[in-house]
């Protein structure tokens, strides 16, 4: 089955053809980001407004020369996390295409779908075996708007275990950044500070690791971003940047990474899946990797930001196509789980 994919919840526009939910035919992205940078952060009306410049040519260039009959349906973010403005973008053009078409259209959570860049073939760089994942999984989605790790039993079988009580840490990446006045988005300028920082032996232990011990496999970083303000303060001019970044970092990648090797063997996982934008992070993925005494899939970083061919290969792996009158934009991933979870079990029962 060839699905075409259309991702338009943030600040990129993605469009990708996907066979068999593992194989890229084409994947196509394309971010207004660079323009996000002049104002230190989105604008959700900028971002929506540049949705709309970017879908036509992504759509056109992503199906190329494939005769649209070949495409068996059209897969689209159709939940959170993302910004309304820019997901109706796609969700109003995969409706247009789907009727223009005559295809189906699949209705996808962004949140969940982040999961499927550990499914897409050949470009798997998994670390420790060369397999597809094995169930039970657990997964740890580190995105700008979520830090969740959900319990993997199958497709469609998912179950949140533990997620942030307040900042994601994506989030506080982005958030500490702007503190030490480096660019957005901040993880990238945080990891890129931080590799500046190369005192051998020197032990990053400055920030504190909140809830490590306590809350169950729930995290918080808000405090973090907190103390990151306080020892800025009080450092004025005589700040390491570059220390100060890598401090941020190992904070923010010792708690993930605890928390999900704690998880994994609490519920007796085959495999450890990383997703969603901070898992591009190479401090996150060399750790992970190194301290997990469970095989650990790591998507390659290309996958791991927003892009359409892991909603495509969502869709593949929980077809449910859904009537085109009833999909709509729902920013809240808790909410459009629920809602097409709805729509799911309503149709079943026809
Ligand atoms: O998944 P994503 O592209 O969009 C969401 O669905 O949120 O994630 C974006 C987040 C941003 O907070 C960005 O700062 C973070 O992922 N990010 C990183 C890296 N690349 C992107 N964080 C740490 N290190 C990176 N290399
Ligand atoms: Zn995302």
């Amino acid at each position: 089955m060839i699905i075409l994919g259309i991702e338009t919840s943030c600040d990129e526009t993605a469009v990708a053809l996907v066979e068999d939910g593992t194989r890229v035919l084409s994947n196509v992205i394309a971010s207004s980001s660079d323009f996000h940078i002049k104002t230190g952060g989105i604008i959700p009306e900028a971002a929506a407004r540049k949705q709309i410049e970017f879908i036509i040519p992504v759509l056109k260039k992503a199906v190329g020369r494939v005769s649209v009959a070949k495409i068996d349906a059209i897969a689209v973010t159709a939940g959170g996390p993302g910004l309304i403005g820019s997901m109706l973008v796609g969700v109003e053009t995969a409706k247009t295409l789907g009727i223009a078409w005559n295809k189906p259209v699949v209705p996808v959570v962004h949140l969940l779908a982040h999961l499927y860049a550990n499914f897409i073939e050949s470009q798997n760089s998994n670390l420790k075996t060369q397999s597809n994942p094995q169930f039970p999984a657990m997964v740890l989605t580190v995105a700008g708007g979520h830090t969740d790790l959900i319990l993997m039993k199958g497709h469609g079988n998912f179950e949140i275990i533990g997620q942030t009580r307040d900042d994601a840490a994506g989030e506080t990446f982005d958030k500490t950044a702007r503190i030490l006045g480096l660019p957005y988005p901040g993880g990238p300028s945080i990891a890129t500070e931080a590799a500046r920082f190369q005192i051998a032996n020197t032990k990053l232990q400055m920030f504190p690791r909140p809830m490590l011990k306590e809350g169950g496999f729930n995290f918080s970083f808000s405090g973090l971003k907190t103390a990151v303000a306080r020892k800025i303060e009080q450092l004025g001019n005589k700040i390491d940047k570059s220390q100060i970044a890598a401090e941020i970092q190992e904070a923010i990648v010792d708690v993930l990474v605890q928390k999900t090797v704690k998880a994994a063997k609490h519920y007796n996982v085959k495999n450890i899946l990383i997703a969603g934008g901070v898992a591009a992070n190479t401090r996150l993925r060399n750790v992970l990797s190194q301290k997990s005494p469970i095989p650990v899939f790591i998507p390659p970083v290309a996958l791991c930001t927003d892009n359409a061919a892991f909603i495509a290969s969502y869709a593949n792996f929980n077809y449910h196509p859904a009537d085109i009158n009833k999909i709509s934009a729902i920013p809240d991933s808790q909410d459009a789980i629920l809602y097409y979870e709805n729509l799911k079990n309503k149709s079943k029962k026809v």
